[in-house]
């Protein structure tokens, strides 16, 4: 009784922002979390809350209501099949970003030294060094308190990485990598309303927006880094924004040194730009 009880407040109190196969995997996923019940669980039986868990639940209707994305509220999120800490200092990981951390693993290439730049929650850093064997993974991000999460990503999953609190475009080092990584901000401010509600309200700005005077800044600024402090072989993989293709591709064929290619995402828009690196 008591949890149909608990359901039915859920789907009052939120039906108007979200449909119902939205509802329902929200619910049990937030269920999951306060009960540590599998779905399955939840499905077939009846349950209760404690008291603490009870305010919880309705301290995260509240927040649901404001249309504060689900991350968020639970404080944390599954990428790659890890579960990673998230608050709001950090972006969000995207679907998007996963296959980014896909083709990385399954390419052919020398991915001992790593370094990701703007590491955010640390999702791709952290995944790297989980999946990839004796990689010597560097993660550079700009926000201490994004650094904070990546720290305690990086425990959670026991991975022992190099974590450097730095602005990358004034960034200064003699180490050399063989993978350079980034998923950088890449939204111009004039794109600002065409992105939901939700996102700007919640998500970090300075993860997302670039000036419309140079949008592609942290491109140019990894490829002129990368002259120097990527080794011979090596490769960067960059998550693009599709709508900048055209200069991105202007961009990286000023660089002699690097051949690319471009690769789609499951969206079928062009996402992802591999280069190698060819002296
Ligand atoms: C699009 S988010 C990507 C976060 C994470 N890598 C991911 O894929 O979910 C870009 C990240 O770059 C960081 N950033 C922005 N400006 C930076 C800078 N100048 N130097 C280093 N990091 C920066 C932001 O704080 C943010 O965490």
């Amino acid at each position: 009784m008591y949890s149909s009880f608990l359901r039915k407040k859920f789907n009052q109190s939120l039906f108007e922002i979200y449909s119902s196969e939205e509802l329902n995997i929200i619910y049990y996923n937030i269920m999951q979390q306060l009960t540590n019940k599998s779905k399955v669980e939840l499905m077939t039986n009846n349950y209760e809350l404690s008291h603490v868990k009870e305010k919880l639940f309705f301290e995260y209707i509240n927040r649901l209501s404001n249309n504060e994305p689900l991350q968020y509220v639970l404080g944390n999120t599954i990428f790659n099949k890890l579960e990673f800490d998230l608050n709001s200092s950090v972006l969000i990981p995207r679907p998007e970003t996963e296959e980014l951390v896909d083709l990385i693993i399954k390419y052919e290439c020398k991915k001992e030294k790593i370094l990701d730049i703007g590491s955010g929650s640390g999702c791709i850093a952290v995944t790297l060094a989980k999946y990839i064997e004796k990689s010597n993974v560097t993660a550079l991000e700009i926000c201490s308190n994004a650094v904070k999460i990546i720290h305690k990503n990086a425990k959670k999953h026991n991975v022992k990485m190099n974590i450097i609190c730095e602005d990358f475009l004034t960034f200064n080092t003699n180490s050399t990598f063989d993978l350079i990584v980034s998923n950088p901000p890449y939204i111009a401010y004039s794109q600002k309303d065409k992105i939901s509600k939700n996102i700007l309200n919640y998500e970090p700005h300075k993860a997302l927006f670039v000036d419309d005077s140079n949008p592609l800044v942290f491109y140019k600024s990894i490829l002129d880094f990368s002259k120097s402090n990527l080794n011979k072989d090596g490769n960067i993989f960059f998550e693009i924004n599709h709508i900048f293709c055209d200069e991105m591709i202007q961009l990286v064929s000023k660089y002699q040194v690097f051949s690319y290619k471009l690769i789609k995402d499951f969206h079928e828009k062009n996402r992802f730009m591999i280069l190698q690196k060819n002296v």
